[in-house]
């Protein structure tokens, strides 16, 4: 197996200097009739474009006292301290029926009335398309008569981008929850899947009515309407903050990966996107793809037991792309369990289990031969998530793999042997989550290398994805899962490392649910980044050092965004990485490379 690489360091071409620019924004204003409001209210809807660049230099490092105060500002300035927008509907134009056939409405000096009420009519007003809606709270005062209230009759809010079937209708008022010819405020929030597509057309807010058991009778009266716009989402806007990192990869003698994208997300393309190259070249010696070297993507098919079962080109290009940057590559994965990562042809095949290992040999050799060749892959992560988060942990036995293998974990160390045998010189690692913490998913995974080990299986190390949270687990924990790897003498590589500032598994979400990214946050997760990696150096000794990669760029691109985004209604407030969404470094740059440099480790700007 490899001896560990130091990749010789290459001439920076492109100059990146780290403080960024500022923000930016239009004015929205409001057409519609059925709207009244003021200019200076809706001209603060503005969204937060921000044109920040990586290229407007500054030589404060962000330690500088006036910085703080500087972050102070740019965080208030974009999001919860800026007030409100309300709109505020006009009750005497601009309304009509809800509902196919509907007779329409009424103005009266009280407001609007409807009397049609068959299922789904109701009385709405339109809001112009572009004004963002995601998130916004609608407040009806109402008053339905007390023949509506006895027929058994029920509400329930529509907000409909007109034209298309996006709608919320989630908020719903049930009888018992109107006054009876009282006045009541009704409010509902929209959320309905997270991205209704307000910029396609003009979106219909009000109320419908949904009758009970009875044909409904009266009259509704809506007295008054008003949105109250959700604030501009504040994503990390540190573009002013300057961490002072020449690059991180001269700091260490170990890799220092970062996962990026290729065809997989377009918008983030390393072959493409200047600023992702940039921040590649600049701070990293090693790169993993976020996903086109998984198995889907390399090996799609089965159908012709020759290579063009396989599709290379993608990754061919990425790989080719990180040696003409001199930066190695940490392979990922040759399995992974997850289900849309699995060819239909695995989670189909239908042989014996003799069968099935002598498909895994082949996946296995093909692939790490063909990318022995570039020169530059330097490991791989060869089972990725074999093990569950139960306790106590056991073999993952519903992955088709363990299925397929005759319910047996046996296609995992006949997949280190393959790989060995294919290049004995790549480093061949054991990759999963939630082993940091110490429990009992890292002993199941301390036993099975130990056996490992025992037996001969061609094992260099464990890869800690270590995609953790603020404020948990503790270092003392992630110290002593490492440790437990160290000890046995295998390399130990932190592959996937982000630090979630909200994460729906940790830290009391939504209890304690992080809104906005403040100095603080910053600061803690500055610190936090920086215990991480002092760790990793304080336990692993050099020699069994395989790296640390952090996984993604740029907040706002953070799988973590996806993968909760219901869990965070849509917002992208995973915060979890090194750089802000506009590439401008944030102080946990500064953490990281504080740890690299034995700097102690703190929350001071
Ligand atoms: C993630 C990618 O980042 C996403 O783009 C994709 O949609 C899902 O997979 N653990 C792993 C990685 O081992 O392969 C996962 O990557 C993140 C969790």
């Amino acid at each position: 197996m490899r001896v560990q690489k130091i990749l010789p360091l290459f001439i920076v071409s492109l100059a990146l200097t780290a403080c960024g620019g500022s923000s930016g924004g239009g004015s929205k204003s409001s057409s519609s009739k059925a709207i009244s409001s003021s200019s200076k209210a809706v001209s603060s809807v503005s969204t937060i474009s921000s044109t920040a660049t990586v290229s407007s230099a500054s030589s404060v490092c962000g330690a500088a006292a006036p910085l703080s105060s500087s972050l102070a500002s740019e965080s208030s300035g974009s999001s919860s301290s800026s007030a409100p927008v309300v709109i505020t509907a006009d009750m005497t134009s601009g309304w009509y029926g809800n509902g196919a056939g509907n007779t329409g409405v009424l103005y009266t000096a009280d407001g609007v009335t409807f009397t049609d009420l068959a299922n789904d009519r109701g009385a709405v007003f339109d809001v112009p398309k572009g004004t963002l809606l995601e998130k916004a709270t609608i407040e009806l005062v109402v008053n339905a008569s007390s023949d509506f209230i006895s027929s058994g009759g029920n509400l329930q809010f529509v907000a409909q981008v007109i034209g298309t079937g996006e709608a919320e209708w989630g908020c719903w008022i049930p009888n018992g929850s109107i006054g009876d010819a009282t006045d009541t405020t009704l409010t509902c929030k929209i959320l309905e899947n997270g991205n209704l597509n307000q910029t396609l057309n003009d979106t219909k807010i009000g109320i419908q009515v949904k009758p009970g058991a009875n044909p409904l009778a009266g009259t509704i009266t809506i007295k008054s309407a008003k949105i109250t716009l959700a604030p501009p989402q504040s994503s990390s806007s540190y573009s002013s903050y300057n961490a002072c990192v020449d690059s991180l990869k001269d700091l260490a003698d170990f890799p220092i990966g970062i996962a990026v994208s290729n065809t997989d997300s377009p918008a983030d393309n390393i072959l493409t996107n200047v600023k992702e190259q940039a921040i590649a070249e600049k701070h990293f010696s090693q790169m993993t793809a976020g996903n086109i070297m998984k198995m889907s993507y390399l090996h799609p098919r089965n159908d012709t037991g020759t290579l063009n079962d396989y599709e290379f080109a993608n990754a061919d290009a990425f790989v080719a792309y990180a040696k003409s940057k001199n930066i190695s590559i940490h392979a990922h994965t040759l399995f992974w369990h997850a289900d849309y990562q699995v060819p239909d042809f695995m989670k189909n095949f239908a042989g014996t289990p003799q069968e099935f290992l002598a498909v895994v040999d082949t996946h296995v050799t093909t692939l790490v031969d063909h990318f022995e060749e570039s020169g530059n892959v330097d490991s791989w992560d060869v089972v990725n998530e074999a093990l569950t988060d139960g306790n106590p942990s056991d073999y993952r036995t519903n992955s088709p793999f363990y299925v397929k293998s005759g319910n047996s974990p046996i296609f995992i160390e006949r997949a280190f042997i393959a790989a060995d045998a294919a290049d004995p010189v790549v480093n061949l690692y054991y990759n999963d989550y939630n082993i940091e913490n110490n429990d009992s998913k890292t002993d199941k995974m301390v036993e099975m290398v130990t056996d490992f080990k025992a037996r001969n299986i061609p094992i260099d190390g464990v890869g800690f994805q270590m995609h953790v949270c603020l404020r948990w687990p503790s270092i003392s924990a992630i110290s002593a899962a490492m440790k437990k790897v160290a000890d046995l003498g295998l390399k130990v590589k932190i592959t996937e490392l982000d630090v979630a500032v909200n994460q729906p598994y940790c830290d009391s979400y939504p209890a304690n649910k992080i809104s906005e990214f403040t100095p603080a946050i910053a600061f803690e997760q500055k610190k936090r980044y920086c215990d991480i990696i002092a760790a990793y150096k304080t336990v692993v000794p050099e020699a069994q050092r395989g790296g640390v990669t952090v996984w993604g760029t740029r907040d706002g691109s953070s799988w973590l965004d996806n993968l909760y985004s219901s869990e965070y209604e849509g917002e992208k407030i995973s915060w979890p990485l090194l750089f802000d969404a506009q590439y401008g470094d944030k102080p946990a740059l500064r953490g990281f490379a504080d740890a690299l440099s034995d700097v102690t480790c703190t929350t001071n700007p």
